[in-house]
């Protein structure tokens, strides 16, 4: 079908929710994406930090075609080999000793708070339910993880909103210990904010974070949805602080775009669900788990954490000149390959005169163009991008 056509059938029949750019992507290779028109994007967002090994990866696909061949799905009343086996590599990877799947990132994050929540109140009684979450924070759009989300616009119209959250400003541990009250359940945040702007959480921060949480009998949960998965140069990007979460919820890269949420957790907070106080139907599937197992394996055998460290340096220099030679291009933010530009100036019309070029970049935050390319990319593509990145600033400076 032509482009025109497929935008005019998808005006009239979907929902518009979404600002969506006038393109179709029909296939993709690598660090590519190809539209109806033969056109070819070199993609620097991978549909928001997802497609880590870059589009259509063979491991994924063999995977998933035989996964399709078998069976594709037949609920959490059985055992599920592909289920157990991703389990395993989460685990033996990480902090936890147990996991539990889902869908979606909000779907992790809610299940986080929910299993939080069922902890303290088996511990400690009802009344310690307190969630304290970050400013800045995004953990998804269902209706808790709104309530844990710092952005009113996302909030208006859908109140109420559930009750029980409060917001203290990032990196401020001093605002977090007024927070905290002996009805502190747990303390929810990202250790790099994706869509607040690509801002790390400062080291002793997060230490002290980890201390006030254990001497109030407080859960630490980390949302690890956009940052995990080898992007920071470690697998988690909690190993860059030496500081373990008690809950860990991912999504987005885990099954390279299939999709699929997790929550890990420690044996003590996990026996505190007992069958039937959580579950869903399509959670830990067969298919997605064979994409999240083909997936894990990837980035494991391919040590995937250390590529993104070295590439992230190389990018970073590059970026590094702009932030010297423009005067309105403020800082590079962010670690690895989930990188950010921060500049003085909107920059929305960066992204578009990109996307113009046929690069796929975004904004955060408004000011801060985010960076988080498949962790394959090479130096060639990071090259191509800086020299579109300069066409387009040297435009700008000139304009301004
Ligand atoms: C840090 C973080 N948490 C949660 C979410 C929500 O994930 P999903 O869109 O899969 O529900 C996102 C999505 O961007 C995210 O970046």
């Amino acid at each position: 079908m032509a482009l025109e056509q497929i935008i005019q059938d998808g005006e009239k029949y979907l929902m518009y929710n979404y600002k969506r750019l006038p393109v179709v992507f029909t296939s993709g290779k690598g660090c590519y994406l190809t539209d109806t028109e033969g056109n070819q994007y070199l993609d620097f967002l991978a549909g928001v930090a997802v497609n880590s090994l870059g589009h259509c990866p063979e491991a994924v696909v063999e995977a998933l075609k035989d996964q399709l061949s078998k069976v594709m799905h037949v609920s959490n009343y059985f055992w599920i080999d592909t289920q157990v086996e991703l389990a395993k590599l989460l685990v033996d990877n990480s902090f936890g000793d147990k996991a539990f799947f889902c869908n979606s990132g909000a779907e992790a994050n809610e299940a986080a708070i929910k299993l939080a929540r069922k902890h303290s109140y088996k511990k400690f009684g009802a009344q310690k339910n307190e969630i304290i979450a970050m400013k800045g924070s995004f953990h998804g759009r269902t209706l808790a993880t709104l309530a844990v989300t710092d952005n009113k616009k996302y909030q208006e119209g859908y109140g109420p909103i559930p009750e029980s959250f409060k917001f203290v400003p990032f990196n401020d541990i001093d605002a977090l210990k007024a927070a905290i009250t002996e009805n502190t359940c747990a303390i929810l945040l990202e250790p790099i904010q994706g869509e607040g702007g690509v801002t790390a959480a400062e080291l002793q921060y997060l230490k002290a974070v980890k201390t006030l949480a254990v001497e109030n009998n407080i859960l630490l949960i980390f949302d690890e949805i956009q940052c995990g998965f080898a992007r920071t140069g470690k697998l988690f990007a909690y190993e860059n602080y030496g500081v373990a979460p008690d809950i860990m919820s991912l999504a987005k890269a885990l099954g390279n775009g299939f999709p699929i949420g997790a929550l890990i957790t420690t044996d003590e907070i996990a026996a505190s669900w007992q069958p039937g106080d959580h579950g869903t139907t399509f959670g830990g599937n067969p298919l997605a788990c064979a994409a999240g197992v083909a997936t894990m394996k990837e980035i494991l055998e391919g040590k995937l954490w250390e590529k993104a460290e070295s590439t992230g340096k190389y990018f970073q220099t590059k970026l590094q000149a702009l932030v010297e030679k423009y005067e309105w291009v403020k800082q590079i933010k962010g670690m690895g390959l989930m990188l950010g530009l921060e500049l003085t100036i909107d920059g929305a019309p960066i992204v578009e005169k990109a996307f113009e070029k046929k690069v796929i970049i975004n904004c955060t935050a408004g000011k801060v163009l985010r960076f988080v390319p498949p962790l394959i990319v090479g130096e060639k593509e990071i090259d191509l991008l800086m020299n579109i990145l300069t066409e387009i600033f040297e435009e700008i400076s000139t304009n301004l």
